[in-house]
């Protein structure tokens, strides 16, 4: 068994943070998404793995190299434009060769793993397994329509949604797989998609099996996704102290403070993740929270938030919250006259002030 995940893409929706970096090295509860995606992978047994990444990109290899630290060998392999899930699977047919596989979409994270999938796979014997989850807005999905345990068709994001199960992005495939995305076309939006991949397995008779998940799953294609993964992932972690936390601070539910962070004169209601040399001084850092490393909260509160590394927020005084900051942003009350707001940020950023 192999696993082939995607990190390629252009992530438009998370606009302005993916201008600057990979939408899959977001990090969720201060860890990499795409991590996640690594760690399921070995600990379901998998020791090969594919990455798809889009020609010319190295920032994934560079931060994963040869995958050795998560005991896997990762193959990278590029795509040259983002021509749709069916398509990555056909350019990986050398990569994956006569094996079975998972296919994982690296947006996605999903509490428990992927091994209890893999083995539904094995058991059932079939030629695909997909896994489903019921969602509120399905014409953002994958539909199944299903009829006594069989699945009757899949249809890509539908006006019509025949049901309320999204097929999420973990796939485990023998090779037949390969039939069909060299013999689909591209849909209307110019992408080979792999619903109709999955489609053209049941029309040929193919066996598609499938499982639902129960505990929680999200693809995090927008920014109010992000932050929804990482409460979810927030909610698990251990209370960890490292850091030092001075006696003028109150510290209440689980809190992981990174090596040599910092808190001071402030109040922190976890679950709240403060990664390495942050500091938080005469500020309150509510739930759901996760701040990168080397960030300086002062004289402000903050709450159910991403903070990457290198931010600093000083003397802001209305809370901030549901706010995705990338790497070394500053925030920060003007000591100058006029008091004005002075504003310098990118392309397609969102700012909301009272
Ligand atoms: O998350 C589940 C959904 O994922 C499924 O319900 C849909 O059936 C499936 O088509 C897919 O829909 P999305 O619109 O969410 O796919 P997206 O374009 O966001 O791509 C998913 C992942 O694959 C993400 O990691 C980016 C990567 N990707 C995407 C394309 C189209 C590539 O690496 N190459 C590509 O060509």
């Amino acid at each position: 068994m192999k696993a082939l995940i995607t990190a390629g893409g252009h992530g438009t929706r998370l606009r302005p943070i993916t201008h600057t970096q990979n939408k899959h090295l977001i990090p969720i509860a201060n860890k990499i998404m795409l991590q996640y995606a690594l760690e399921y992978a070995a600990e379901a047994g998998i020791r090969e793995a594919g990455i798809i990444i889009n020609a010319g990109d190295t920032s994934i290899q560079n931060v994963f190299e040869d995958g050795n630290q998560f005991g896997l060998e990762i193959t990278y392999i590029p795509q040259d434009a983002p021509l749709g899930l069916a398509h990555v699977v056909k350019i990986s047919q050398d990569f994956i060769g006569d094996d079975s596989f998972v296919f994982y979409l690296g947006d996605n994270i999903l509490v428990g793993g992927i091994k209890h999938f893999i083995d539904d796979f094995t058991k059932n014997g079939t030629n695909c397994h997909l896994v489903l989850s019921k969602v509120s807005d399905p014409n953002r999905f994958g539909v199944a329509e299903i009829e006594g345990g069989r699945i009757l068709s899949i249809e890509e994001k539908p006006d019509y949604p025949k049901s309320n199960l999204a097929v999420t992005g973990i796939y485990v495939y023998d090779s037949t797989i390969f039939e069909a995305v060299n013999n689909i076309e591209p849909s209307a939006r110019g992408e080979l998609e792999i619903s109709d991949a999955h489609q053209y397995l049941l029309n040929k008779g193919y066996s598609v099996s499938y499982s639902e998940i129960t505990g929680w799953w999200k693809d995090t294609g927008k920014p109010s996704d992000l932050l929804e993964a990482n409460r979810l992932v927030l909610d698990s972690i251990k209370h960890k102290k490292l850091g030092i936390v001075d006696e003028h601070s109150t510290i209440s539910g689980r809190v992981q403070f990174g090596g040599n962070s910092k808190v001071i004169n402030s109040t922190i209601r976890g679950p709240v993740i403060l990664g390495e040399n942050t500091k938080i001084e005469n500020s309150y850092v509510g739930p759901y929270t996760s701040i990168g490393k080397d960030c300086v909260i002062k004289n402000s509160e903050l709450e159910f938030s991403i903070l990457m590394n290198g931010c600093t927020i000083e003397d802001i005084q209305r809370r901030i919250e549901a706010s995705l900051l990338g790497n070394d942003v500053v925030i920060r009350r003007t000591q100058k006259k006029p008091v004005t707001h002075r504003i310098m940020v990118g392309d397609q950023s969102r700012i909301e002030i009272e």
